[in-house]
């Protein structure tokens, strides 16, 4: 059983360390993995904007570099800076994100919740979201 209100609470705590200058848009990502540990991520943006990190890549670079090798579910809040938990948009992983995902993460069992509060959230699997998946299988 996946804790929601939990993952959500930790995405919320992760987003308050993102750092964005550029685009004061600030997004929390904490992803649980199959030990039951929680790995929180948040953007981190650059000068020469390219090496920006997503919050969720942050989360997932974090996990695999600490030894977790399977994952269950991401939580991922976003909004430009000084709108209220539970106002503006859903915040959906980007494509790379997506595709970062779909190289640890089971396509049908992997659950990406969406949430613009503990009570407001979307949730999706990695395969509605990344429909038609390329993969290290098309490399076999
Ligand atoms: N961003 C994320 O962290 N995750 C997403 O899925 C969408 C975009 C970040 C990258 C950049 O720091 C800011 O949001 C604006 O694109």
């Amino acid at each position: 059983m996946i804790n929601k209100k939990l993952l959500i609470e930790k995405a919320f705590d992760a987003q308050k360390f993102c750092y964005t200058p550029y685009s004061n848009f600030n997004v929390g990502a904490a992803l649980l993995g199959a030990s039951g540990k929680i790995y929180q991520g948040c953007n981190i943006e650059n000068a020469a904007f390219t090496p920006t990190n997503c919050a969720e890549r942050t989360a997932f670079f974090k996990a695999i570099s600490e030894g977790e090798k399977d994952f269950t579910a991401i939580a991922v809040v976003g909004n430009k800076e000084g709108v209220k938990a539970g106002e503006g948009d859903f915040c959906a992983p980007c494509a790379v994100c997506r595709q970062v995902m779909a190289e640890f993460c089971n396509l049908k069992n992997f659950k990406i919740i969406i949430a613009k509060s503990t009570d407001e959230y979307l949730e999706y699997t990695l395969e509605e979201l990344l429909p038609l998946a390329f993969t290290g299988k098309n490399l076999d």
